[in-house]
């Protein structure tokens, strides 16, 4: 065990149970970060009230009966009883290199490993991702490679808006402008959203047209053959662009993630008669309706989930409820993680609260909405284009290779490089870039988008923390030998050599609790102080010139773990490293 939290938690609980007796062999120990040492025992507070003592004495009787053999090199208690613990050098140099020659940087897997389905981007057919789905495909992705990275199994689930009363009008378009110009990438078909909003145009003012929608509706529904050839022709030309966003980003959604609206279509029917057999969904001004507890309107009133609207069709809440039911019976999974904006949590809490009703979600079966703030202009306002239209995500990325690439171009490099070479640096600076910006602040907080910020070399960006890693690599280029060759052992000596050492135990815990509290922007800030760290360490420490051989080892093993840790970290936010910058 390298996770020095635990492993003080570990022997303060001895030391309680020892001094207590054995009840409190498991009494939270509340182990804190400290200024005044490494970490700090806060239990004597809570404890001494319960006891009717004094905190101090209690605070002293804990420290008369711990076990510092090994950990611990001091002990303090200091205020009114806190218990300021200082690990040994030795022990940290011990953990430091338990990491650097684990496969999995000494990160647990999981106790009891979990099915989770992580739902997440699910843009809409035939319209225009826009920034809230790059969000929701930024966090989902990396929510995907930490939780299996710390043992789960993860389903990715791309739940596409691909089915629904639009589809009548989109597929009618389509026939109008011909179906060739589809297969021809005609920009009239592939700019999704002049398709959309023409379709749309056509419905509200042709009343010919609106009626050949509707009855294509129809159509749909009862699975006409060539209806659904032509809705697949739709489907096909947003998945075409849906994945070269997908591509553009380096996410890792393929098409076998792709589990749209459609395929719960045959689901919807069942799910709704188990709502009624249960009494749930009654009929309330002719529409069919559920009324989970505590959810009421400005007037008091019980507010409906609507199941099936009085013309007899169903609802968005409809196929989330079907969805959960299916995932619960037949896919066994013990969590579902909604990668969804703060917009929809109403109709997320509220289909919840019905899933729970019915049976489906209850304590061993947990569905959560992860909460997706808002992203704004630099004006301050949501981010749209200059006419108040939909910024596509396709240009908003090509935008932000441009600019990476005029950064990129203004710096230092240790050589010049072939044009392609640097296109793919560059691209991965933007990436990088635009991912690290989007998981550094909180999922469920808004942010402004701007690409200046998030290109900068300097600060808590992206190309910073590329950085920090390319010029370790470089340690290891010009001492003639690979990371994997370090081997150390790992001796500490300068302060800075010790506290990156330290920093670098902290992974397993944060990428546990990133995945536990659906949380990337705890994973983002500790790769940053890692990266800080670090700095601090290559300005006071010389590697390639140490004072003597083992110190070099030493330091050279220090940079390998460093290494690692960044780019597994980087790798579990999505964010590329390249070879060289
Ligand atoms: N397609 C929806 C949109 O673009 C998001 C779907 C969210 N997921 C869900 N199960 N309702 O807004």
């Amino acid at each position: 065990m390298s996770d020095p939290q635990l492993v003080l938690a570990a022997r303060v609980q001895a030391a309680l149970s020892a001094a207590f007796g054995p009840s409190y062999a498991d009494a939270d120990p509340v182990i804190r970060p400290s200024s005044f040492a490494d970490l700090q025992a806060n239990v004597a507070l809570p404890l001494a009230k319960k006891l009717g003592r004094k905190p101090r004495d209690v605070a002293d009787e804990i420290v008369a009966h711990l076990d510092t053999a090994d950990v611990v090199a001091d002990v303090q208690v200091s205020g009114p009883g806190f218990i300021n613990l200082t690990l040994s050098d030795g022990w940290i140099a011990a953990a430091a290199q338990r990491v650097l020659e684990d496969e999995r940087l000494d990160v647990p897997r999981v106790d009891k490993p979990h099915k989770v389905v992580v739902e997440y981007s699910s843009p809409n057919v035939a319209k225009e991702m826009h920034v809230g789905h790059l969000r929701t495909t930024i966090v989902g992705d990396a929510l995907a490679r930490i939780l299996g990275f710390v043992g789960h199994e993860v389903i990715r689930d791309n739940h596409v808006g691909d089915w629904g009363t639009p589809f009548g009008m989109l597929i009618e378009h389509l026939l109008d402008l011909g179906e060739d110009a589809a297969a021809r990438g005609d920009s009239s078909v592939s700019d999704l959203t002049e398709f959309y909003q023409a379709a749309r145009r056509k419905f509200d003012g042709d009343e010919a047209f609106a009626d050949r929608s509707r009855r294509r509706v129809v159509a749909l529904q009862a699975g006409d053959a060539e209806t659904l050839r032509l809705w697949n022709v739709l489907v096909d030309v947003s998945k075409r662009y849906f994945n070269a966003v997908y591509g553009q980003l380096g996410v890792t959604l393929s098409d076998a993630d792709i589990r749209g609206e459609s395929f719960y279509n045959d689901l919807l029917e069942p799910t709704v008669r188990e709502l009624e057999e249960k009494g749930i969904a009654v009929v309330s001004e002719g529409a069919l309706c559920a009324f989970p507890p505590g959810f009421t309107g400005r007037e008091g009133e019980p507010l409906p989930v609507i199941i099936r609207k009085s013309d007899g069709g169903y609802n968005y809440s409809t196929t989330d409820l079907a969805t959960i039911r299916y995932r619960v019976d037949t896919e066994h999974v013990d969590r579902m993680v909604y990668v969804v904006g703060t917009t929809q949590a109403l109709h997320f809490q509220m289909v919840f609260a019905v899933a729970r009703m019915a049976g489906w979600l209850n304590d061993d079966v947990r569905a959560e909405h992860a909460q997706i703030g808002n992203v704004l202009g630099t004006d301050g306002k949501l981010l749209r284009t200059r006419t108040g239209g939909t910024v596509k995500l396709s240009e908003l990325l090509d935008e932000a290779v441009e600019r990476a690439g005029a950064v990129f171009d203004e710096i230092q490099h240790d050589q010049p490089y072939d044009e392609a070479t640097r296109a793919a640096i560059v691209r991965d600076v933007a990436m990088g870039a635009v991912k690290y910006a989007d998981l550094s602040v909180a999922r469920d907080s808004e942010y402004v988008f701007d690409l200046d910020r998030m290109i900068s070399f300097h600060g808590k960006t992206g190309p910073y923390l590329q950085y920090a890693v390319a010029r370790i690599r470089s340690i290891f280029r010009k001492g003639g030998l690979t990371p994997e060759q370090a081997a150390g052992p790992i001796v500490l000596g300068h302060p800075a050599e010790r506290a990156l050492a330290l920093e670098l135990l902290g992974f397993g815990a944060v990428v546990q609790q990133a995945g536990e509290t659906t949380e990337p922007h705890r994973l983002a800030t500790y790769i940053y102080a890692v990266a800080d760290a670090y700095t601090t360490f290559h300005e006071n420490c010389p590697v390639l010139k140490a004072p003597d051989e083992q110190t070099k080892a030493s330091r050279l093993a220090l940079c390998a773990a460093t290494l690692r840790t960044l780019v597994t970290g980087l790798d579990l936010l999505g964010v590329p490293t390249p070879e060289r910058m």
